[in-house]
C-alpha cells in the first residue's frame, strides 16, 4: 500500500505505540483486501463494547492501546454495552459484570472514544453525511449509513474501528469504491406493506428485511440490491429494515428507489427477484413460535429507539402499569431528551425500564427468561441464537399492549 508521509511515521512508531499498533492493523486489513492507499475518514462506531463478548483477553487489548497513548483523532461512538451504565442494578445485572464492564468503558474513555453506547448513532450525534467516508462496525448501522445516510464504511471489526478511530483513516476498499455500489440485482416488493398513519410499520418492514435477506443469502453470494415498490418509508421503519436485512442476508448497503439517496445514480438490474405477499407472511409466521401466556419479557428498542417512539411508548403507558418485564433500549443522548419532553416520567411509572446503553440481545440474560415479545426481526433472530428464547413478534403498539397484559388485535 502506499503510504504519505504522515502514515509511515505512525507505522514507525514516531507518533506513540498505540497509533503505531493502529496502523499495522489497518496496513494488514488493506493487503488482505488489495487497497492501494489509507484515505481519512470523519466518524467512526466500534463494536465489541460488551464485557460478555470481550472478555479478560479483549480488555487487556484496550489497556495496551491505552498505555500506548491511544487517543481518537475523530468522533468516535460505541456500540451497545452488555449494561445501562447508570441503571444496571435495576436490570437485574451483578455487581462482578458491571465492576468488569465499567473497566471496558473507562479503557475507551481514556482513548477519548464518546461513550455513548448505541447501534444507531446516527440518532444520536454520530451521523455522518453523504458521501463521507467513515469506519462502522455494528452491521445494522452500517447497512444504514451506507445505504439511507449514503455514506460509505465497510463493516469494521472491533480491533479496526478502533484502529481508525486512533489513526484518523481507513483503508480504501469494498464500499468506499463507486464500482462496489453498484446493483447487481433488483427486488421487486409485490408484498403489501401496511403502513399505520404513525409509520411505525417496524414489524412489517423486519418481515420485509427477512423475507429478501434470505433470498439474498440463498444466491449464496451477496450482491448490492436495488429494491423497488416500497411506497414510502419512515426512519424507524428503515432503522428496522436495514437491521434486519443485515442480520438474514448480510447486507451492508442497498438502494431503494425514492427514497435512499444513490438510488437515482443507477437503473434496477435485469435480473430480478420477486417478494410477494406469501414470502412475507412466512417471514412474519418465522418470527412468531410463541404465545402471549408464555412471553414473560418485552422489549423494543432493537435497534435503538428513536425520540419519536419513545413518545409513543409513553403515550401508550401514559396512566397503566405493566405487568410483564418491559426494556426500552435506546442511546443514552436520546433518553436525556424523553427526561427532558416528560416522557421517562410517564413511561416509569408505568413500571418499565430504561435499558439505556444496551439492549435485551447484548445484555447478560441468558436463562433469565422464556420468551420475548418485540417489534424487531433482528432480536427474535438473536434472542433464539444466544438466549435461547421463543420469540413473537408483534405491531409496535401491541408490544406495548403485551406488556400491559392487554388482549390486542392479533398481528398480521
Ligand atoms: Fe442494536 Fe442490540 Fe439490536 S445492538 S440492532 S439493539 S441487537
Amino acid at each position: 500500500m502506499k503510504l504519505n508521509e504522515e502514515e509511515r511515521e505512525i507505522l514507525a512508531g514516531g507518533q506513540g505505540r498505540a497509533v503505531q499498533k493502529a496502523m499495522q492493523i489497518l496496513l494488514a486489513l488493506g493487503k488482505i483486501y488489495g487497497a492501494e492507499r489509507m484515505i481519512p475518514v470523519t466518524s467512526v462506531q466500534i463494536a465489541g463494547v460488551s464485557y460478555a463478548n470481550l472478555g479478560e483477553a479483549g480488555l487487556k487489548f484496550l489497556s495496551e492501546m491505552v498505555d500506548g497513548g491511544g487517543k481518537a483523532r475523530v468522533l468516535a461512538t460505541l456500540n451497545p454495552a452488555g449494561m445501562d451504565i447508570e441503571n444496571w442494578e435495576s436490570l437485574g445485572i451483578s455487581p462482578e459484570f458491571a465492576r468488569d464492564q465499567e473497566r471496558v468503558i473507562e479503557a475507551f474513555a481514556h482513548m477519548n472514544v464518546v461513550t455513548t453506547c448505541s447501534c444507531t448513532p446516527y440518532l444520536a450525534g454520530n451521523t455522518p453525511h453523504y458521501g463521507e467516508h467513515i469506519a462502522w462496525a455494528e452491521s445494522s448501522a452500517v447497512c444504514y449509513a451506507n445505504s439511507v445516510l449514503g455514506a460509505r464504511t465497510n463493516r469494521e471489526g472491533g480491533p479496526s474501528a478502533l484502529a481508525a478511530s486512533l489513526t484518523g483513516r481507513t483503508p480504501e476498499y469494498g464500499f468506499h469504491l463507486d464500482e462496489n455500489r453498484v446493483p447487481r440485482v433488483s427486488i421487486d416488493v409485490q408484498a403489501h406493506l401496511d403502513q399505520d398513519v404513525d409509520n411505525l410499520a417496524t414489524h412489517l418492514f423486519g418481515a420485509l428485511g427477512r423475507a429478501i435477506g434470505e433470498k439474498l443469502e440463498a444466491l449464496g453470494k451477496k450482491p448490492v440490491s436495488y429494491i423497488l415498490g416500497v411506497e414510502r418509508a419512515s426512519v424507524e421503519e428503515l432503522k428496522s429494515f436495514c437491521a434486519s436485512i443485515a442480520t438474514y442476508g448480510g447486507t451492508a448497503l442497498f438502494h431503494m428507489e425514492g427514497i435512499t439517496p444513490e438510488a437515482d445514480h443507477f437503473s434496477p438490474p435485469e435480473d430480478t427477484i420477486i417478494v410477494t405477499q406469501d414470502d412475507l407472511e412466512t417471514a412474519l409466521q418465522a418470527l412468531n413460535d410463541t404465545t402471549s401466556e408464555q412471553v414473560d419479557f418485552v422489549s423494543l428498542g432493537c435497534p435503538h429507539l428513536s425520540i419519536r417512539e419513545i413518545g409513543r411508548i409513553a403515550a401508550l403507558l401514559e396512566g397503566k402499569k405493566v405487568v410483564k418485564e418491559f426494556w426500552i433500549t435506546t442511546a443514552r443522548p436520546t433518553k436525556k431528551i424523553a427526561d427532558t419532553m416528560g416522557y421517562t416520567r410517564v413511561i416509569e411509572a408505568s413500571g418499565a425500564k430504561f435499558a439505556t446503553d444496551t439492549c435485551c440481545v447484548v445484555a447478560p440474560i441468558k436463562g433469565r427468561f422464556k420468551a420475548l415479545a418485540t417489534d424487531s426481526a433482528k432480536a427474535c433472530y438473536y434472542a433464539y441464537a444466544k438466549n435461547k428464547f421463543h420469540t413473537l413478534l408483534k405491531p409496535f403498539d401491541q408490544v406495548v399492549a403485551e406488556a400491559l397484559g392487554e388482549k390486542g388485535v392479533e398481528p398480521r
